[in-house]
């Protein structure tokens, strides 16, 4: 279904009047829960919360963090979580929080699972945790992993195969060379399906299982994802 048509027959809430709680969006790598994310974070003006992004900058930084990051990160493992659960810990505290975040890609185990759901029943007046899990298929999510190139000035993505720049392999909005991730590699894409297999699809049963949980096609045009995402996180949240 066509984005405009989900979004003409139940409008999206405005910002400011809609306080949506934790949201976790769920899936592989690839799957779009980014660039879902920051549609979100436009839409209701809550904060997207990417371990992934927290983790980058902490490399790109040189922090103690990110020096033992990184090199996990490029084999396609998993940090441990007692360093990622850390991390949410401390961007929780952070105020724009307050009506709610985007939890992109945590928790990704079973341990970060139970934290999270430990620290919100401890934290008061906080919504119940929401979780909409994307569904794209292997060949893919091949395809947008590898194809993904990212503007190291504004952060802006696209991807060779989906989403092109107008010039090849320059950011249609500041000119700069786009980049790769050092994860991007068909080789340790396998790897992170492997760590996704094991460890993250029992995540997306625990959520299933709590019953505040939509799945949704990520195979559909970004606008048409989002629409998807906007009205399960509504029909959850009524
Ligand atoms: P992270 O950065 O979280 O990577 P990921 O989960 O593998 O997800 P991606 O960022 O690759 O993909 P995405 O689903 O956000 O897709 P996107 O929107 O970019 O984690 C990286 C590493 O950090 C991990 O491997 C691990 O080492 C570590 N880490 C992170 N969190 C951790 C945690 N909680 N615990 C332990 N370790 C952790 O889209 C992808 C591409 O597809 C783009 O090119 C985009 O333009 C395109 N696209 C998106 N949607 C569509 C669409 N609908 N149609 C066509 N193209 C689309």
């Amino acid at each position: 279904m066509a984005s405009s048509s989900v979004a003409a027959h139940s409008p999206i809430p405005e910002p400011k009047k809609f306080a949506p709680g934790p949201i976790l969006l769920l899936g592989a790598p690839g799957v779009g829960k980014g660039t879902k994310a920051k549609e979100l974070v436009s839409a209701w003006g809550i904060p997207q919360i990417s371990t992934g992004d927290l983790l980058r900058a902490n490399v790109g930084g040189g922090t103690p963090l990110g020096k033992q990051a990184r090199a996990i990160m490029d084999r396609g493992e998993l940090v441990s979580d007692d360093l990622v659960n850390q991390m949410v810990a401390e961007r929780l505290k952070e105020p724009d929080t307050s009506a709610g975040y985007i939890l992109d890609g945590f928790p990704r185990t079973l341990g970060q699972a139970d934290w999270l759901d430990q620290h919100l029943g401890a934290t008061p007046g906080s919504l119940p945790v929401i979780a909409v899990s994307i569904q794209v298929s292997y060949n893919q999510l091949l395809r947008r992993i590898t194809g993904r190139r990212i503007c190291p000035v504004c952060k802006s993505s696209y991807n060779i195969y989906l989403q092109p720049p107008k010039v090849d392999e320059l950011c249609d909005l500041d000119g700069t060379p786009l980049t790769r991730r050092s994860d991007d590699t068909e080789e340790v894409f396998e790897e992170r399906m492997r760590a996704y297999n094991s460890l993250t699809a029992p995540v997306v049963e625990h959520y299933r299982a709590l019953g505040r949980f939509e799945q949704v096609n990520g195979e559909q045009p970004v606008s048409a994802v989002t629409a998807e995402v906007m009205q399960a996180v509504l029909r959850l949240r009524s």
